[in-house]
């Protein structure tokens, strides 16, 4: 099987279109970087495609690495920092080494972004499955979900950390809402724009299940009433990346190949105190 196989199996049984429409959206799914004519030595599925991942393909012996976040850290510049040392070839180390163990191994690689957030049983759908929420309707790389009976939002955050295992999550906004009926799920940084706070209110949700909250959206949360419920976004996502693997094991295994597929949880990066 060569890369470009793959990426065919995988673009016509697995994942979705982009749900955000434009070129940079393209651009983060499918092959980015890498030949579609190599052969398929072996596959590593993770949800960031830290260093430690990509060694451990290379160690590994195999060479595609399928991801879902940004591989590169992306820099802006900022007025409070003086020397940009991200614009220095030999200073920008994180970056500069993430290429060369790329190329120095032969890695492959290849995202699904949004096409996988909003895959039918990708990242937004198994949410809405596992938490056991109704879906309502399916809106761009989000869902609108109700619950079977309404709960307290201490009760719908202790089951999201009972399905997720995520290191803590937070609960911010209204914090004296008492009943939680409608839930806008938005797998990943959602919670970060206080575009999709709205949006949320707007819907009729009392709560944003969404991840990357900050003081902001918090208050403006709390002005609208309504609450973000925040499991972090690597637990939230490393969860649906789960859900990929087994697919694609499935779709390879139903097709006869034989090719080793393996699952590599990022290391926890973060813990309460
Ligand atoms: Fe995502
Ligand atoms: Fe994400």
């Amino acid at each position: 099987m060569r890369v470009k196989d793959l990426v065919e199996i995988i673009e016509s049984s697995i994942v979705s279109k982009p749900c955000i429409d434009n070129k940079e959206e393209r651009g983060k799914n499918g092959l980015v970087m890498g030949n579609p004519d190599d052969d398929v030595k072996g596959i590593v599925v993770a949800w960031k495609p830290t260093r430690d991942v990509l060694r451990r393909a290379a160690k590994l012996g195999y060479n595609v690495v399928i991801f879902h976040e940004d591989l590169l850290y992306d820099f802006k510049p900022h007025p409070i920092v003086k020397e940009e040392v991200w614009r220095n070839p030999a200073k920008a180390r994180v970056n500069a080494d993430i290429g060369c163990i790329i190329l120095r191994n032969g890695l492959n690689m290849v995202r699904y972004h949004t096409t996988w957030d909003d895959a039918d049983g990708g990242n937004n759908d198994v949410l809405v499955k596992d938490l056991g929420l109704r879906l309502l309707e399916r809106l761009p790389c989000s869902r609108l979900a109700e619950l079977s009976s309404p709960t307290s939002l201490e009760e719908f955050a202790r089951r999201v950390a009972s399905v997720l295992k995520p290191p803590h999550v937070i609960v911010a906004g209204n914090l004296n809402l008492d009943r939680v009926e409608r839930v806008l799920v938005v797998a990943g940084g959602g919670a970060k724009h206080p575009a999709i706070v709205d949006e949320a209110a707007a819907l009729g949700a009392q709560v944003l299940l969404s991840a990357d909250v900050t003081a902001d959206t918090m208050f403006y949360a709390y002005e609208l009433g309504i609450a973000i419920v925040d499991p972090g976004h690597h637990a939230m996502e490393e969860y649906g990346m789960k859900e990929f693997y087994r697919r694609l094991k499935e779709e390879l295994g139903r097709k006869g190949y034989n090719v080793p597929v393996e699952f590599i949880e990022n290391k926890p990066v973060a813990r309460v105190i």
